[in-house]
């Protein structure tokens, strides 16, 4: 359910938003909430027809640059040019990324590497781009993390390292950046529904053992983490920085051994 159920229409109005990655699931999700809410929305991600269609969706609140986030010069260009367009940003949202399945030892260097360029060097890409603005603004962070930062996960080696060093790096810029105003935070979303993560990494056949091991019995929708981000950005949450928000349906209490089950399978389904 969209936030203007619960909060007012013009909370965010006048407010701009930057979100990474936000061409589509979680990371659109969290676009459309806020554009609800009244906010100016800019989106960036490497394929354009994605782009062009989210943007539609976001109608007149949205514009949308192509941008690979692993470059930092065009990166930068695509944050200005939203400055430009929407005014300063209030929020920066890091959502890009990248995912697969893959033992650690089949891992090649690159492929360890390409994750932790997207979602690391990347999301540092963003929010030294975005420094300027923020000061500006007094505005906040949003890193989209994922339980593997803190848990290990089968088959996740890459992405752990990657999320981890994202959590770790939001408790540096809030340390450093509190001074300017600035909050920075992270959400761990847990496993989404419709979104390309729980496709790659969870078996659709296997959707009712997942339910049953969440302890809130349902998967979570890109609202859920939509509502969390914008209770997270200004003017709410003001005293809230360095954290890291689990909206997860408290899916990691029992640990990660059902994902680590449904991983193998999967592998082995997908070698034949
Ligand atoms: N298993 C093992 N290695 C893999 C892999 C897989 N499933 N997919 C890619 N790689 C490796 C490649 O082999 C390559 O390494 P190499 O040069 O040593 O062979 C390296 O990763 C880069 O692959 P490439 O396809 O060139 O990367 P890309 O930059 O075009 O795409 C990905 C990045 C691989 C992460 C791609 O899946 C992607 O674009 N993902 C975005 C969407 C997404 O993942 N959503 C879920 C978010 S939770
Ligand atoms: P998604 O739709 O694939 O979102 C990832 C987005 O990042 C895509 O729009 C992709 O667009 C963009 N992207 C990838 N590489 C990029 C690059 N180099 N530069 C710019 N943009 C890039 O997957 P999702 O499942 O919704 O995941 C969104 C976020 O939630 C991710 O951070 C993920 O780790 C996190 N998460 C998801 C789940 C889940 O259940 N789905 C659980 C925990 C955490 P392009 O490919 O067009 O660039």
């Amino acid at each position: 359910m969209l936030v203007t159920q619960y909060f007012s229409k013009d909370l965010y109005k006048g407010k701009t938003v930057f979100v990474t990655g936000g061409g589509s699931g979680i990371n659109l999700g969290v676009a459309k909430n806020f554009a609800a809410l009244g906010a100016n929305v800019a989106i960036c991600g490497r394929t354009q027809e994605m782009l062009d269609a989210a943007a539609a969706e976001l109608r007149a609140f949205g514009t949308k640059v192509s941008a690979d986030v692993r470059d930092s010069a065009p990166l930068e260009a695509a944050l200005e040019k939203s400055r430009a367009a929407l005014g300063a940003m209030d929020v920066l949202v890091c959502g890009a990324a990248g995912n697969f399945l893959v033992p650690a030892e089949k891992l090649s260097p690159n492929g360890f590497k390409t994750v932790i360029d997207i979602d690391l060097l990347g999301s540092f890409n963003a929010t030294r781009s975005a420094f300027e603005q923020l000061k500006e603004t007094k505005g906040t962070i949003l890193y989209i993390s994922a339980g593997m930062a803190y848990m290990p996960h089968a088959f996740q080696v890459h992405v752990g390292a990657a999320k981890a060093g994202i959590d770790m790096m939001m408790k540096n810029i809030a340390l450093e950046w509190g001074r300017f105003g600035i909050r920075a935070n992270s959400i761990v979303p847990g496993p989404i529904e419709e979104t390309e993560g729980l496709k790659r990494l969870s078996d659709p056949a296997e959707k009712k053992k997942l339910i049953n091991a969440v302890p809130l019995r349902r998967t979570g929708t890109v609202d859920d983490i939509g509502q969390v981000a914008a209770f997270l950005a200004p003017p709410l949450a003001s005293y809230i920085t360095g954290c890291v928000v689990v909206c997860d349906g408290g899916q990691n209490l029992p640990g990660s051994a059902l994902f680590n089950m449904g991983a193998e399978q999967m592998l082995r389904a997908q070698q034949g």
